[in-house]
């Protein structure tokens, strides 16, 4: 039987981008996210050298810009997510609420009175807001203009952004996140550092300068969150997908073992350690970066030293397998990488390769090496649902996958004493995908009434996953059986 600490964050994670919508309401900016084509091949026009965030809406749907809107709704989804029992709702701050163009230096107080309500909405229900500051998302006008983050002026934006919302919600909010998946940058720098080929280039050197001031950035805000309340607790968040060599020939061990400092600990190396990891110069050299033109300065390195984050958030949805030693082109999809098919694994129709016992992996390499709480934020299953003519839902393929990933984890917990903090399922309610822009890739718990194009009446209704993650809840996780009408 799973056991769970009590007190166990049991809850639910969205950003504001993938579902508030009202791009343009109450003195909202225009964000990176908000010149988004909808549909599959978002993640290829993104890399596209002409991609510059130029929005046509005769050319592509922008589905961020309606979400499922949430901004209207958030009190019926808050509800809900009350029924459901959650403990604590992790979401993000849309930047262009609060700051549209980003250099501003006064903040919108429509924005900010948004987030009050929202958070006062959680509370009234015992929920604890987990709020990650910048997910996916800046305002557009620093990526066009400024360059993204491998400018150091972002580090002041943001510095003044989350010291803005810090000093606002401290009061209310105990735990935070400076950047969601902050190492998916390696695959994707648009989306999390603004970078693109129009904008002064996505090449590795830029990364990695973007990468050392968005550590800054984070060890800033740990100060100023501390500074706040020594009881805040500061994480960062990476996207994990636990690797394995496709055979144990130690070419292909060794390329894992590299790809992993690489993908998966690097950024945290730097974030929980405080100090670049011994492997960064080889790191420069594998991706040719050109260490003449990196600016990483002695405050920068006290800074990180100084502030390291309080916990580790990170997502899990998939594991990779490594194979440098065939012309191997069986390749599968995967949340923002990819790699080589694992036979062993079966995938969901977006080609990401299931794999419970690699959140187990997962959790015990990063407890072996950290020894700080980790937060499990993310985990899911995209699908397709289908509505029976009554409007059930009968959604056990994502009961089955999130069942499974619980007893991985609880096994992780009690077998292996590894320090978990909590579970927040991604797209507790149906929300716009990232990579895809689909509404249709769901994740839910709570249906949305909407369909990719656009239509639909954006009703809420329970999936059979929400009566199933009610008693999953209550029984802090021991009960996971499908079986029980509760
Ligand atoms: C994570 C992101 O990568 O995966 C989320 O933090 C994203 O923003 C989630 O939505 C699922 O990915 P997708 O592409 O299926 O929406």
């Amino acid at each position: 039987m799973s056991t769970f600490p009590d007190g166990f964050l049991w809850g639910g994670a969205t950003a504001a981008n993938q579902l508030e919508g009202a791009y343009d309401r109450d003195g909202k900016g225009l964000s990176i996210d908000d010149a988004y084509p909808g549909g599959k091949k978002r993640l290829n026009l993104l890399k596209s050298p002409d991609f510059d965030w130029t929005i046509d809406e005769s050319k592509y749907d922008y589905p961020n810009h309606e979400g499922i809107d949430h901004y209207d709704h958030y009190k019926e989804d808050i509800a809900l997510f009350a029924e459901m029992g959650f403990k604590c709702y992790r979401f993000s701050i849309a930047w262009t609420r609060i700051f549209p163009n980003g250099d501003e230096t006064e903040p919108n107080e429509k924005g900010l009175a948004f987030y009050d309500s929202l958070i006062d909405e959680c509370l009234k229900y015992d929920i604890e807001p987990v709020i990650t500051i910048s997910h996916y998302e800046m305002p557009l006008k620093l990526a066009k203009e400024y360059g993204g983050w491998k400018n150091r002026k972002l580090i002041d934006f943001f510095e003044c952004f989350a010291k803005t919302v810090l000093t606002r919600y401290a009061s209310k909010v105990k735990y935070w996140m400076t950047f969601n998946e902050i190492n998916s940058a390696f695959h994707f720098p648009a989306m999390s550092q603004g970078l693109v080929q129009a904008n002064g280039g996505d090449d590795s050197t830029n990364i990695f300068q973007a990468f050392n001031n968005q550590f800054v950035a984070s060890s800033k805000t740990v100060k100023i969150g501390h500074e706040l309340d020594p009881d805040l607790k500061i994480g960062c968040m990476i996207l994990y997908a636990t690797a394995y060599s496709i055979d144990a020939n130690p070419v292909n061990q060794l390329a894992t073992l590299q790809s992993q400092q690489a993908f998966n600990f690097f950024c945290a190396d730097v974030q929980v350690r405080g100090q670049y990891p011994t492997y960064t110069k080889r790191l420069y050299k594998q991706y040719h970066v050109d260490e003449s033109r990196l600016e990483i300065t002695d405050d920068d390195l006290a800074w990180i030293k100084k502030y390291p984050v309080d916990y580790i958030g990170f997502s899990y949805y998939m594991s990779n397998a490594v194979d440098v030693t065939s012309d191997n082109s069986d390749k599968t999809g995967g949340n923002m990488l990819g790699g080589v098919k694992n036979p062993f694994l079966e995938a969901s129709e977006w080609g990401w390769q299931i794999d419970p016992i690699g959140l187990r992996i997962g959790l015990n390499e990063l407890y072996d090496r950290y020894q700080i709480p980790l937060f499990v934020v993310e985990n899911g299953l995209g699908a397709k649902d289908k509505v029976e003519a009554d409007g059930s839902i009968n959604d056990d393929y994502r009961i089955d996958y999130l069942r499974k990933h619980i007893e991985a984890m609880a096994a992780a917990v009690n077998e292996d004493g590894v320090d978990v903090m909590g579970y927040t399922p991604w797209g507790c309610i149906d929300l716009v995908s990232a990579s895809t822009g689909e509404m249709s890739k769901r994740y839910g718990f709570i249906y949305v009434d909407l369909d990719d194009e656009g239509h639909g009446t954006l009703a809420r209704s329970r999936k059979k996953s929400f009566v199933w993650y009610r008693g999953v809840i209550a029984s802090n996780g021991t009960e996971l059986s499908t079986n029980i009408n509760y």
